[in-house]
């Protein structure tokens, strides 16, 4: 059994920024952070459009930062949340910038300040287009040279530990030696992001299968929201991959254009904002007319402008779609919505508490009230930074005497020797991924949620069997989490009869 502090599962920007501050108020603490592929890989790595800030107090303010927030979240979001969480940003800022974060700037020599869906205002602070990927070098570089937090990278959460309520620890795979550690800790924090996966066509990376959320409902953690499955309208169309490239909507806050097939700009005829309303009504509207056409995708129209500027802000899109062929100054690219995000998860507090004592959740797999039905671009680095920081100050105020004192938790047992079959999770997992996106997609019925219910409730048979029957590994463990997902989803889906923000039931 191994001892630790604080316990930190996921190294995206949530858990990093934690773990980093946690360490600095505790020297004397061991902090852990475990995490299952490289350390840098995560959501946070691919955030291309940036970080929503009021940075700019002439144009724009605090107020209508929180109005664009609440008009996208479509009544369901928590007003003093978003007010919490908006008035913060700059403070946040301060320090990414302290960690050695680097921001575009303009000619004036300030922020360089790009705009998205649903945005009244520029106020995207971003690096270039490869924002995430610069804020998770700078934390991770600042997280690495501190003496009390070990990365143990390849390392897969596979279960909490809890007794009466509380959360003791962390049962975590060694991938390399295949042995399951047993972790006890004071404090334990679900960083483990987003559930993409579950979908096949998306936008996240392979790390993304709701790890977190499945291991906080086995521990009878409250889970809400899981029905606000965020679509984004432009993901690069290509039939021959599962993971999407992403095209920013930044860039259509640069002046891109979507348009059918035939060249119609038909954004103007769904909503005033047009191209720019939010990615709920853009995606909606692609659906819907990629139903009338029959046609495979629509396209981004980038072709009207200027390019030198475009190349400046967006370098990895312009050289992403000239690696395949499409030069964006004379070809329209061709674009389709794909799961993005998730708007619900474990529900959390103003002090990222969960409903288990002792477990935190932060990021992607939290559900904070920020986002309600639908989550404004922009948003989410914001929010995970924000409240990585509120976690830190309720723990820095409530440290716990002595572990030794705590009681001992039972080590894994394991007599499993048979391996599973890998083809076995292998098709299972591309079964599912064809449900939720037959049946669970941006538009859904309650006939098709019911037949996918029953679907699920069958692989959660074979799949607890297959569990109990062998040795355990990542890609069963993670096809565990995912059937769990789904059957949150689906079920969450089922339960509500309203339709709002990202989540449209026939
Ligand atoms: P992540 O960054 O996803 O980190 C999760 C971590 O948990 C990973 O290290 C993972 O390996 C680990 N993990 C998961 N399960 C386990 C397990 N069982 N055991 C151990 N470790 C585990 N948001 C914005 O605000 N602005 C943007 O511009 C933006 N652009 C985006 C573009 C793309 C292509 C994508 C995919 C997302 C984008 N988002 C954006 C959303 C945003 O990036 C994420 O919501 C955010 O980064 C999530 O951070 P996180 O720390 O919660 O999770
Ligand atoms: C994008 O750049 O379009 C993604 C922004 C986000 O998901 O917040």
């Amino acid at each position: 059994m191994i001892k630790t502090n604080y316990l930190i599962i996921g190294s995206g920007v949530a858990g990093l920024t934690f773990a980093l501050k946690i360490a600095n108020q505790f020297p004397n603490k061991k902090i852990t952070i475990a995490t299952k592929a490289n350390a840098d890989e995560s959501n946070t790595k691919y955030a291309q459009g940036g970080i929503a800030i009021v940075t700019d107090k002439i144009e724009d303010s605090y107020q209508k930062h929180i109005q664009d927030t609440l008009i996208c979240g479509d009544g369901l979001c928590d007003e003093s949340v978003v007010e919490m969480v908006i008035t913060e940003g700059p403070k946040r800022l301060k320090e990414l910038i302290e960690w050695g974060a680097k921001f575009d700037k303009n000619v004036a020599g300030t922020l360089d300040l790009g705009k998205e869906g649903g945005h009244s205002e520029n106020r995207v602070v971003h690096h270039k287009d490869q924002t995430g990927k610069e804020i998770e070098r700078a934390i991770l570089n600042q997280v690495l040279q501190k003496e009390n937090i070990t990365v143990l990278d390849h390392h897969f959460a596979f279960d909490l530990i809890t007794k009466n309520n509380c959360c003791i620890g962390a049962y975590v795979l060694d991938q390399k030696t295949k042995e399951i550690l047993t972790f006890q800790a004071e404090y334990t924090l679900l960083a483990t992001g987003g559930i993409g996966h579950l979908y096949g066509h998306t936008t996240n990376p392979v790390i993304a299968t709701g790890d977190g959320i499945a291991m906080a409902f086995r521990a009878k953690a409250k889970i809400t929201e899981m029905e606000f499955i965020q679509f984004h309208p432009t993901a690069l169309y290509d039939a021959s991959t599962d993971t999407s490239f992403l095209i920013s909507e930044a860039v259509r806050g640069f002046g891109a254009y979507l348009r059918t097939k035939k060249g119609d700009r038909f954004m103007l005829n769904y909503d005033s904002r047009g191209d720019l309303a939010s990615r709920d009504i853009v995606s909606q509207s692609i659906e819907l007319e990629l139903k009338k056409s029959g046609d495979d995708c629509v396209y981004l129209d980038c072709t009207h402008l200027e390019l030198e500027g475009f190349i400046k802000h967006f370098p990895m899109i312009y050289m992403h779609c000239k690696n395949i062929g499409i030069d964006i100054a004379k070809n329209w690219i061709p674009v389709v919505p794909a799961q993005h995000y998730l708007c619900g998860g474990i529900v959390v507090d103003k002090t990222g508490k969960t409903s288990v004592d002792n477990l935190f959740a932060c990021g992607e797999c939290s559900r904070t009230g920020l986002h309600g039905a639908n989550r404004l671009a922009s948003n989410s680095l914001l929010e995970a930074l924000v409240y990585s920081d509120k976690i830190y100050h309720y723990l820095a105020n409530h440290p716990f005497d002595d572990l030794q004192e705590t009681e001992p938790v039972q080590d894994w047992i394991s007599d499993k020797i048979t391996e599973i079959d890998p083809k076995y999770t292998a098709n299972t997992k591309l079964e599912l991924q064809l449900l939720m996106r037959k049946s669970v997609g941006i538009v859904r019925n309650d006939l098709d949620l019911n037949k996918a219910n029953f679907k699920l409730k069958q692989f959660q048979i074979e799949i607890e069997d297959k569990i109990k029957n062998h040795k355990t590994n990542a890609s069963l463990g993670e096809l565990r989490n995912l059937i769990t997902i789904g059957s949150l989803i689906v079920e969450q889906s089922i339960d509500r009869n309203e339709n709002r923000g990202g989540f449209v039931k026939n």
